[in-house]
């Protein structure tokens, strides 16, 4: 069984930097086989969130390969993301996804630590992580950096898994990200070991309200969250 603390040294930035190199090649593939799809409505939820305007600018932290930047200059007329992550191997695939839709006039990603992120102050409209949050060693520090470049009023989205709640449900979740979803996860990207740290990041993140309070802590309002496919994952949106 899989604690629900985890050692704080399974989230060095170097190993987490280091594994996502290492799956980057298999990440979408698995992305879609371990989440049977769903990932991708959730995403969509998400960037529902973000504010509109025209000529709209966001930034996407922990872009990895790109799949939220891209759908939101596709669903958003007119918008443009910036996508920042700290894995190289994860932006290459991510670049190549962006230059063959075309969209490189509209989506710029480049090298960014989440915790010191590499922008001026009241930049962008909206901020938005997904999946990303969990990896974060210090994540207040990356709430609140995406607060800091948010212009006031815009909006800070987090599109994260949860630990599932419900009674009847929670043995059979618990039984498919401890076991089925780690041998997946090796099989296909062929790397011992790298989906071991899935299910244990999964399980010791905060619950949905103490994620909320965290991101009161960092100064957003309004801050709200919807808890998404039995309760899987959520989206929390603040406001600064
Ligand atoms: C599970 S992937 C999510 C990628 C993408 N957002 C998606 O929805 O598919 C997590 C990503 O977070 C990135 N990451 C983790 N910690 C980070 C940090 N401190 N700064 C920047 N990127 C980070 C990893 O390199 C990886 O690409």
């Amino acid at each position: 069984m899989i604690n629900n603390k985890m050692d704080k040294s399974a989230k060095d930035p170097v190993k987490i930097q280091t594994m996502f190199t290492t799956i980057a090649h298999r990440y979408d593939f698995l992305n879609m086989v371990l989440s049977l799809g769903i990932d991708k409505r959730w995403r969509r939820f998400a960037i529902s969130q973000l504010p509109k305007s025209d000529n709209a600018r966001y930034l996407d932290v922990a872009t990895g390969t790109g799949d939220v930047a891209l759908e939101i200059v596709r669903s958003i007329p007119g918008s443009k993301v910036n996508g920042v992550d700290f894995s190289e191997g994860m932006l290459e695939i991510g670049k190549v996804k962006v230059s063959n839709a075309g969209l490189g006039e509209r989506i710029d990603m480049s090298f960014g630590d989440a915790t010191a992120l590499p922008f001026e102050e009241n930049t962008f409209d909206g901020s938005i992580i997904a999946f990303g949050i969990r990896n974060v060693q210090d994540y207040k520090k990356g709430i609140s950096e995406m607060g800091r470049v948010v212009k006031n009023g815009g909006r800070v989205v987090i599109l994260e898994f949860t630990t599932v709640q419900n009674r009847i449900i929670k043995p059979f979740y618990r039984f498919y990200i401890s076991k089925v979803l780690p041998f997946i996860g090796e099989v296909i990207s062929g790397k011992k070991g790298a989906y071991k740290y899935l299910p244990e990041s999964m399980l010791a993140f905060p619950s949905p309200e103490e994620l909320k309070k965290t991101m009161e802590e960092t100064g957003l309002k309004d801050v709200r969250y919807y808890k998404l496919t039995l309760g899987i994952a959520a989206v929390h949106v603040g406001t600064k």
